[in-house]
């Protein structure tokens, strides 16, 4: 007897372990594949149950798994588990509710998933280089890139003090061990001999708390990133201005090195938002370009039309 098809069934486990959203995970096409080709004595039982109930097929099912993804009364975080191609895993605590202590960042957006499914297809542009992101969150992309780019040196940073905790205790989860308090803002001396191409296996890692309003040029420089990357950043006007004025100074702030390679993914939810963006950098002399978008690419997440990648020419 012929078992369902092991690209589906995984499919399915790597979205029921992040915790991706129901609608999101191959119902009908499993369901199809349970019936035409049973290879558990198990599922057909289950199916031959719900459909001597006249129950509609599966319903019962979808239900306890709802019952398990839904958020618990009174809990505030969760674990998920994102499964990379490669092999290797991300777990990441995250919390349960979109908004909390006043912050977006404590859970992992769409725009982070097709960032880090980008990434990961495009192995090469992180290899043996300093990563800077913006705005890491909880840090899925970073600690993805991490596992299976071979970055040499990844700076995680963002401002707000909780998301900043959280990202720590998420990479170390992982197998990494940022520098501690590191004092990046008054390095101004490279961290050692950089070779382009380097295999790292084990990149260094650094949190840095960078609030695009104030950090300086001084302080970018420091950092001397060779790609900087961002994801779900566009979402507020005022936010754009500090984003797109911090993007100047890293700009300016090169002091003869070549400028980095900028690549921010956002979901568009407000278009004029968007387009704000834009103009604020046609205003600031920055030119961008849409990557293309490829559906193959979903082990994750199913590319939807309102997320995309920019790249920028700073
Ligand atoms: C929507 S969350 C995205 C988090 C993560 N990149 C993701 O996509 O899952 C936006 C993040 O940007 C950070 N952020 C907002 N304004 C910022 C600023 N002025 N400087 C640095 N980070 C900022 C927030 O703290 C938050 O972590």
């Amino acid at each position: 007897m012929a078992e369902p098809r092991p690209g589906l069934v995984l499919l399915f486990q790597r979205r029921f372990l992040a915790a991706r959203p129901l609608s999101s995970l191959p119902w009908p096409e499993l369901e199809q594949s349970l019936r035409t080709a049973p290879g558990s004595a198990l599922l057909a039982d289950i199916l031959h149950e719900h459909e001597s109930t006249a129950a509609e097929p599966l319903d019962e099912l979808y239900e306890a798994l709802a019952d398990v993804l839904k958020e618990e009364e009174g809990s505030t975080h969760c674990y998920k588990s994102y499964l990379l191609p490669s092999g290797d895993s991300v777990s990441l605590c995250e919390s349960t509710a979109l908004v909390c202590g006043g912050t977006t960042g404590l859970l992992t957006w769409e725009a982070a998933l097709l960032l880090a499914q980008w990434a990961l297809q495009h192995p090469g542009l992180f290899r043996g280089r300093t990563v800077l992101e913006l705005g890491s969150g909880i840090g899925f992309t970073g600690i993805a890139i991490c596992k299976t780019c071979q970055p040499r040196t990844f700076i995680f940073s963002d401002c707000h003090p909780r998301v900043l905790r959280q990202l720590g205790e998420n990479i170390q989860l992982n197998g990494f061990t940022p520098e501690p308090d590191v004092a990046w803002s008054t390095q101004t001396e490279p961290q050692g001999q950089e070779v382009p191409g380097q295999n790292c296996q084990t990149p260094k890692v650094i949190v840095a708390e960078l609030d695009w309003g104030s950090v300086t040029e001084k302080q970018l420089l420091a950092l001397r990133a060779d790609v900087v990357i961002a994801a779900d950043v566009v979402y507020d006007p005022e936010i754009i201005l500090a984003l797109v004025g911090m993007l100047q100074k890293l700009s300016t702030s090169r002091a003869g090195r070549k400028a980095p390679e900028v690549f921010i993914a956002s979901t568009i939810r407000n278009p004029d938002t968007h387009q704000l963006f834009q103009a604020e950098l046609g205003k600031a002399g920055i030119r961008w370009q849409v990557i293309p978008a490829h559906s193959s690419c979903n082990f994750l997440y199913d590319v939807q039309p309102d997320v995309t990648i920019l790249q920028l020419f700073i």
